[in-house]
């Protein structure tokens, strides 16, 4: 079988091939489920909640009103959140972790103390702390994810919150714990070391030596104190120009070899010049940041012993560029309202990380929301933001392997990069069942593709799920849902199936192989 680089290494040699290219617009795809990729991480579905704006006040957490419940959780954000099959919830930041400190968030409620809270320019009420967290990270069934103050804090803070959440000793801490109405430990297993360090943004940015040292004696008393946790390493955020942010992965990782477990990337994109050839082209930088940050990890555990493995945890991720600037301060910040065309590009990102699936092993898409999110509330109620829905249908279908598609689709060129395919692929295999996930990133122009399975049938009817709209501006807002998915069925011949990608559309393509 001719290997995606092979194959299109060969089409691009032929000017008839080209000409086809420019006016047929057809694509071949051929699917060979023991061509795996890697096992695919529950944990890249995953999301983000920050004491921001109204993330979790106004957002998850809203005392007063009449939508939630006698704990203070909205009923329907939280049955939104549910049904978007949230597999991880990282918690209480970004910025806000670098000057968070979590004994504030404990005991009785109304005996909290407010704070001055100074990434974001607002007071923080600690109404909500590690108890409302936890509790609604287990009534969810998601996995929790605490990321640690490794700004302002200090290592006994770091060391004590993995003490008071995790230890079953008779210490002051579980002492604590348990007044404050936990008996058991919650055992959480997914801990950060810090939030974009790198960022001279960040209380306590520091140097990626400093941080390194610093964060190596944070990462040996946590794991002492339950060696169980996973340890995530504050990697690259800043991509500004002349910022080596290759050397601050390098760096770090050097420093933490031994006890990180997993490198945070974070990665915002936007469509600034209302270019939609360009800004479908996002994920492409994403792809080469990973390939380039796996490396970096391949170089820096060469020769360490056993079988050590650090993988990426992609602990922010999103479309970002609307409601953002030094402005941006209070209650109502960072409220991002998305369009049809941003969708696409998270189905795009989501691509990247199945295709990435044997290094890339945790993702949270930022936020949850509210706050660059994708659900969006106000005291009467809420509404489904674009993005929401190719985030559901990867987190609800995207699971087992992940295949290594062969592609052969019509390609554009755009200002950063030649040959981008029109036909942005994953593929997901479990139990028989193939979920193949297409983008068509052309604009008008739909793609008539043929699929082939090398070593199976197909069997059944066919699901097919789309995310599209009339327009790629298209939004939803509280009167109207615009931009969703919508379902049909399709009907395959043997191994092959034919469907026609509609311009700007997300498909997920649901099939039994035999
Ligand atoms: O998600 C919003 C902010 O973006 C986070 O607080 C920070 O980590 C990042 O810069």
């Amino acid at each position: 079988m001719l290997s995606r680089r092979s194959f299109s290494a060969a089409l691009l040699a032929s000017p008839v091939a080209l000409r086809a290219q420019q006016t047929g617009l057809k694509a071949r795809v051929k699917i060979d489920t023991e061509r795996t990729i890697g096992d695919i991480d529950p944990k890249i579905y995953g999301n983000f909640l920050e004491h921001l704006g109204r993330c979790i006040d106004g957002g998850i957490f809203e005392e007063a009103s009449p939508l939630s419940d006698k704990f203070g959780y909205r009923r329907d954000v939280f049955q939104a959140a549910k049904n978007l099959n949230v597999t991880q919830l990282r918690w209480p930041g970004g910025n806000f972790s670098s000057n968070y400190n979590w004994k504030d968030g404990i005991g009785p409620r109304d005996k909290r103390p407010p704070r001055l809270e100074m990434a974001w320019g607002s007071v923080e009420s600690n109404r909500f702390g590690t108890h409302e967290f936890l509790e609604y990270a287990e009534m969810l069934g998601t996995e929790p994810y605490i990321c640690t103050n490794l700004g302002t804090g200090t290592w006994s803070d770091a060391q004590q919150w993995v003490e008071y959440c995790n230890s079953s000793e008779d210490t002051a801490m579980t002492r604590l714990r348990k007044q404050n109405g936990r008996a058991q430990p919650w055992k959480v297993k997914y801990w950060g070391l810090g939030n974009e360090m790198d960022g001279p943004w960040q209380m306590g940015h520091r140097s990626a030596e400093d941080y390194g040292k610093f964060a190596l004696e944070a990462a040996k008393l946590m794991k002492w104190t339950d060696p169980d946790i996973k340890l995530v390493a504050a990697g690259s955020s800043n991509f500004s120009n002349g910022i080596d942010w290759t050397g601050w992965n390098r760096t770090v990782l050097d420093q933490l070899k031994t006890h990180a477990d997993y490198l945070s990337i974070h990665l915002y994109v936007g469509n600034r010049d209302n270019d939609f050839t360009e800004f479908m082209t996002s994920a492409v930088e994403l792809d080469h940041r990973i390939d380039t940050v796996a490396g970096i990890i391949d170089a820096v555990l060469a020769g360490a012993p056993g079988n050590r493995k650090i993988y990426i945890a992609w602990d922010e991720w999103n479309v970002w560029y609307r409601a953002r600037g030094s402005k941006e301060h209070g209650r109502r910040i960072l409220e991002e309202r998305y369009n049809l065309e941003d969708a696409l590009v998270v189905a795009s990102f989501l691509n990247s990380f199945v295709n990435h699936a044997h290094v890339v092993k945790m993702a949270n898409m930022a936020q949850l929301v509210n706050v660059i999110a994708p659900i969006f509330t106000n005291d009467k109620g809420l509404f489904l933001q674009t993005i929401y829905y190719p985030l559901q249908l990867f987190a609800q279908n995207s699971r087992g392997k992940a295949l290594e598609l062969m592609v052969d689709s019509p390609k554009f060129k755009s200002k950063r990069y030649d040959d981008v395919p029109y036909l942005d692929t994953s593929a997901a295999y479990r139990d028989g069942t193939v979920v193949m996930n297409v983008v068509n990133r052309h604009k008008d122009q739909e793609i008539e593709t043929e699929f082939e399975a090398q070593d199976k049938k197909f069997a059944g009817p066919v699901e097919v799920s789309v995310v599209n709209g009339p327009d790629i501006k298209s939004e939803n807002n509280f009167d109207s849902t615009t931009v969703k998915t919508v379902t049909s069925s399709a009907t395959a011949d043997g191994n092959k199936l034919r469907i026609r990608f509609a311009p700007h559309s997300y498909t997920m393509l649901k099939a039994k192989l035999v």
